[in-house]
């Protein structure tokens, strides 16, 4: 096969072959295909569009370039969620750990923050002791012991998409839904599930800046799944405000342990247990949505919940007392809120900004060697359809250091929009997508 023969016939649009793909993505893989070559077929990609036939080709090629995670060792039914990512998004240490509670087997393998968005393994980093980095085989036991383990990635996970991102960053080709579909899902199906559920979030703070490209997104993903013979379903969820009320890492683990308690935010639990349900229903450990919902609901009162999170933590080595005793997390020097300069109801709270914010304060990452300050952050933040008075706190900023203090404080400001008249909080969730009959 000759490389430049199969990038015409993609420029030209045709849809190409099982062979074509496998010879293409294997070559870039092993280094005999040159990255210009890629760049030129990642662009004829984007520009052109592949089938569904062609996208399940793409990811399961991408997929077996690198490591299988072997998880037949788990008993229970291998069940996972994917976010395409947001500002506070706290979700899947609530949700691993119910889930876990109702008999799902959750071996989830997460990623850390870069940019605006914040990373589950940070997240974890807080808590002192937190390994996120177990063997394959402590990985399966912790799942098998307690149903839920959360660590970073393992061995050679999809290295063909390693290399095809890095490539698609620097030739405009990152907005592919095509390409997209088989980066997230090629790491996902090396991870050996069952089900996957999938939140696909669109708005100011999230990758996906419509409604409907994060719909198109979502479909392919299902359809590619599905194909793949998973249980698949996804979300689309609003991001244009943070999700829950704080953004940051220790903030999000206080955060997690309340909403484990019962005390979560509303706009963090409808979406929490929506995607939980869609998790039991999938693997068939609830009937449906509703008796999914009262089964998690009565995780949550009973305590169980919040009991598996801590089993889970103190499986990975970490300190579960700083989880009764949150000054034994990293805690920010000063603590100082910010205040309304004016009366009224809010009516956005713009999620980029406030993600910026946060990673000014140190919260995240600018590049990956950065290094993350896991104390800093923000908390009590109002959302859209609050009432708020003049002097009132729009939220708390928790800072270690002045250095872009400044800048922070004033896209936190900026990120408010103020309107005289009451303002209905948005839906969290737009719509449930389900593979086709
Ligand atoms: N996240 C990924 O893992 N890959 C993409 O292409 C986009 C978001």
């Amino acid at each position: 096969m000759v490389p430049q023969w199969i990038i015409e016939k993609k420029r030209d649009g045709e849809a190409l072959s099982r062979e074509e793909i496998e010879f293409f993505i294997n070559g870039f893989t092993d280094g005999s295909i040159p990255d210009y070559q890629m760049a030129a077929m990642a662009m004829a990609i984007y520009l052109k569009g592949m089938t569904f036939d062609e996208v399940a080709v793409l990811t399961e090629t991408m997929m077996n370039s690198g490591d299988i995670v072997d998880t037949s060792a788990i008993e229970r039914p291998k069940v996972d969620k994917h976010s395409t990512g947001g500002i506070g998004d706290k979700v899947s240490l609530i949700l691993a750990p119910l889930v876990a509670c109702c008999g799902g087997g959750v071996p989830m393998i997460s990623g850390r923050g870069l940019g605006i968005t914040g990373g589950t393994l940070d997240k974890f980093e807080a808590i002192p002791g937190y390994r996120t980095d177990l063997s394959v085989e402590e990985f399966i036991g912790v799942v098998n012991k307690c149903g839920c383990s959360i660590i970073g990635q393992t061995g050679r996970l999809a290295p063909a998409d390693k290399k095809l991102y890095a490539l698609r960053d620097v030739t405009g080709t990152v907005p592919s839904i095509p390409l997209i579909t088989a980066s997230i899902m090629s790491k996902k199906m090396a991870a050996g599930l069952d089900a996957l559920v999938l939140d696909v979030k669109w708005g100011k703070g999230a990758f996906m800046k419509t409604r409907e490209n994060a719909k198109a997104l979502a479909l392919s993903m299902v359809e590619v799944g599905t194909r793949m013979g998973k249980g698949m379903a996804a979300l689309i969820t609003d991001m244009n405000q943070p999700l829950g009320r704080t953004a940051g890492n220790t903030v999000e683990i206080i955060e997690t342990v309340k909403a484990l308690s019962g005390e979560g935010a509303e706009d963090l639990m409808i979406v929490t247990m929506a995607l939980s349900a869609q998790m039991l229903t999938l693997t068939g450990l609830a009937p449906g949505e509703n008796a999914a919902m009262l089964m998690l609901e009565e995780k949550i009162r009973s305590g169980e919940a919040l009991e598996k999170f801590k089993e889970m933590v103190q499986l990975h080595g970490g300190d579960v007392s700083s989880l009764e005793d949150f000054r034994k997390l990293p805690t920010a020097k000063t603590i100082q809120p910010m205040l309304s300069p004016k009366n009224g109801y809010i009516a956005a709270v713009d999620a980029e900004k406030i993600g910026k914010a946060v990673l000014l304060l140190g919260a995240g990452r600018m590049k990956t060697t950065d290094t993350v300050d896991h104390a800093v952050g923000a908390t009590d933040l109002l959302k859209i359809g609050e009432q708020v008075s003049k002097g009132d706190p729009l939220l708390t900023m928790h800072i270690n250091s002045t250095n872009r203090l400044a800048e922070a404080e004033k896209l936190f400001m900026d990120a408010f929009i103020f309107s005289d008249a009451p303002v209905s909080p948005p839906p969290f969730i737009n719509e449930l997508i389900l593979p086709e009959e």
